[in-house]
């Protein structure tokens, strides 16, 4: 499905959804949904009084897992300086790789959760997580370790990807390294670590001829193929992405018209991340260069310490109307549906479906515009997860807080 202006949500006025085991078993006009179904002893009944009821979002891109902040660099990047210039400085990315190596698993699964917690109060039901300030085999598979440690304490779900090829240290050999990435591929498909590589193919980091090679091989170990592409500078990702027919490249805000249209032949999602270009203070990617290149779009957070410390998925829908422009539609399509198939959860996420995950973002009032409307409101009167209440009458429920680091 390309996004074009022909997209209309379906709505269905005063309805109804009955779950069993998590998932959906009936949903409907409410009137109809009740005479099918006969609630039992047990049965949980929630009565959204009139509120718009939303599939739970899905955040398809985060670097959710770091030790600390970045807030200097802000700071200096509002004085002029340049992010790949800090980078290059020994600051960045290679920042929050210092800080990694420094801080022990425990601590880095409790800032994890904090953030998680976050992301769940504003909307999101699904989320992938990227390793990547690592930066090395074994600090690599550590990060991924951790990953794994807060996805069976919540049992929410956390989609891994191992982003190895983040950034080369100075004093590492290239060639070495690259090697390491290749290993970890391996071990972390073996080991059920990580479900999708990532690469960030970017004018400075790593070249589409490295990103060819990494990508080759991770899929050959049995991952997903994703890139960030073309973030700062046109460097041949989204070109690079259609020829291996990735599943996403992510960013393409300098991408080329000719980038972009290749990647639609070949069926690459094009994950837009409006809250980066929000950050860096950085012109976001056009919906209509999107809509003209007729290509399938999704939208995520990119959540991480120094280009998009955004947790909110319903914020990433408000910025990808205003900023982007895209409809609310197009943004709501982008967040659900289209997010799942990113993470390889379509099947299972992303819309009120029969068969489908009971995942549900109930708003606090009833018009669904609200989301675009007021940004940064807290919109989440709930947020069910497979069934579970994790934000009850606008707060976490009981079940969250049993998401701690002992
Ligand atoms: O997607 N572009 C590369 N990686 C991240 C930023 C990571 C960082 O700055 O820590 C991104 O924007
Ligand atoms: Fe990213």
């Amino acid at each position: 499905m390309a996004l074009g202006p022909e997209l209309a949500l379906s709505e269905i006025a005063d309805g109804a959804i009955v779950a069993h085991r998590g998932k959906i078993v009936d949903l409907g006009p409410t009137a109809e949904v009740l005479e099918r179904t006969t609630p039992g002893p047990d049965t949980r009944m929630i009565d959204a009084q009139g509120r718009a009821v939303l599939p739970g979002l899905v955040d398809p891109h985060t670097h959710m897992l770091y030790a600390l902040d970045r807030m200097d660099e802000m700071e200096l990047r509002h004085q002029g300086r340049g992010y790949l210039e800090i980078l290059a400085a020994g600051g960045g990315i290679l920042k929050s790789m210092r800080d990694f190596r420094a801080t022990d698993d425990d601590t880095l699964a409790a800032r994890l959760l904090e953030r998680l917690k976050e992301a769940v109060a504003s909307g999101t039901v699904a989320l992938e997580v990227k390793s990547g300030y690592g930066l090395s085999l074994k600090e690599e598979m550590r990060a991924l370790g951790v990953i794994e440690k807060v996805r069976k304490l919540t049992a929410f779900p956390i989609v891994p990807t191992l982003m190895a090829a983040h950034a080369l240290l100075p004093d590492v050999e290239r060639e070495a390294y690259l090697k390491e990435c290749d290993q970890a591929a391996t071990r972390a498909a073996k080991a059920g670590l990580a479900k999708a590589a990532d690469v960030f193919v970017e004018e400075g980091v790593f070249t589409p001829e490295e990103g060819r090679r990494l990508l080759t091989h991770a899929r050959q170990a049995g991952l997903r193929v994703r890139l960030h592409a073309d973030e700062l500078a046109p460097s041949g990702g989204a070109e690079l992405a259609a020829e291996l027919g990735a599943v996403s490249a992510d960013h393409l805000t300098a991408a080329t018209d000719e980038g972009l249209a290749e990647m639609a032949r070949a069926g690459v999602t094009a994950v837009v991340l409006p809250g980066t270009s929000f950050f860096l203070h950085r012109a976001p990617l056009a919906a209509e260069r999107v809509r003209q290149a007729g290509l399938i779009a999704a939208l995520a957070t990119d959540c991480n310490p120094g280009s998009s410390p955004f947790r909110s998925m319903a914020m990433m829908v408000a910025l990808a109307f205003h900023q982007n422009r895209f409809t609310v539609a197009e943004a709501l399509t982008m967040a659900t549906i289209n997010a799942a198939h990113v993470i390889g959860e379509a099947l299972s996420l992303g819309s009120l479906t029969v068969g489908k995950r009971c995942s549900l973002f109930v708003l606090s009032g009833e018009d669904v515009r609200d989301l675009v409307y007021r940004p940064g409101a807290p919109l989440a009167w709930a947020v069910v997860e497979s069934g579970r209440v994790l934000i009850g009458q606008g707060r976490p429920t009981e079940e969250v807080a049993t998401w701690t680091i002992s």
